[in-house]
């Protein structure tokens, strides 16, 4: 895949405005950065808080030749480009199931794939947000996140990380592509995650909450939770928070 990078000083979303180039008919590999977002999106309708430079605001056009079942993959694989672009700049991440990047239970970046039909099939539009400061959090997540700067203990421009971003995500893109790609992309997570299986944890789905133990992934990515009595859970989509003991139903 060949990346062409348009940047912006200001967009409402990065995934938006990638969104209507593919609409339009951009090719694979075209990326949106903006120096801030006006209205940043996160998973559930949340916000994804988009100060100038205070993040790398990125998103890329894919144009997938994968079974349908492997296109949740693109989300695993997407974390697993994350992980190992953090990890060259000195910076030992987690990923939460399914696209949370955190550091000591904090999150330093997460992202948004959505899917677009256009006239030359569908596309994913994936965004990422990488906090790389953490100076400008306003009160409601300074608890929950954490950035580049505060970990790493130096400032990253958004171009840097964009740079080592573009190449993971090349790397296991193409591991994605081939013949046994959706196995070796959830091995790769596997490798990554502490989520992966053992961790306690409470799911809320649209319309129950799971509590249980995850167990692995099934073949497309999704979320086995064992559950107290035994029976395992297939979760495809969800909002994972770890459980300590204390929070755990008797
Ligand atoms: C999440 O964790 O809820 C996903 C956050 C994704 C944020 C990125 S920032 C670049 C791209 N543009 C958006 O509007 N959202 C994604």
């Amino acid at each position: 895949m060949n990346f062409t990078i348009l940047r912006y000083e200001s967009l409402g979303s990065t995934n938006s405005e990638a969104a209507e180039h593919a609409h339009r008919g951009a090719d694979e590999g075209l990326c949106i950065i903006a120096e801030r977002q006006t209205a940043g999106r996160g998973r559930h309708g949340r916000t994804w808080v988009s100060e100038a430079g205070s993040g790398l605001y990125f998103s890329v056009v894919l144009r997938p030749k994968l079974p349908p079942a492997s296109i949740p993959l693109i989300t695993l694989m997407t974390g697993v480009a994350v992980f190992d672009t953090l990890l060259e700049f000195g910076i030992k991440p987690d990923i939460k199931w399914v696209n949370d990047i955190l550091v000591n239970d904090l999150k330093i970046s997460g992202i948004l794939a959505e899917t677009v039909e256009t006239g030359l099939g569908l596309a994913v539009v994936v965004g990422i947000g990488i906090n790389l400061t953490s100076r400008n959090f306003p009160d409601e997540i300074a608890g929950s996140a954490t950035s580049v700067e505060e970990i790493a203990g130096k400032r990253i421009l958004p171009d840097e990380m964009a740079e080592a971003l573009t190449r993971y995500l090349r790397y296991f893109y193409d591991i994605l592509a081939s013949q046994s790609g959706p196995g070796e992309i959830i091995s790769q997570w596997r490798r990554r995650s502490t989520y992966y299986s053992g961790k306690p944890v409470r799911v809320i789905c649209s319309n129950e909450t799971v509590e249980g133990e995850t167990a692995g992934l099934e073949e497309n990515g999704a979320l086995r939770v064992k559950t107290s009595d035994g029976s395992v859970r297939i979760i495809q989509s969800g909002d994972v928070t770890r459980l300590r003991a204390a929070d755990q139903r008797p």
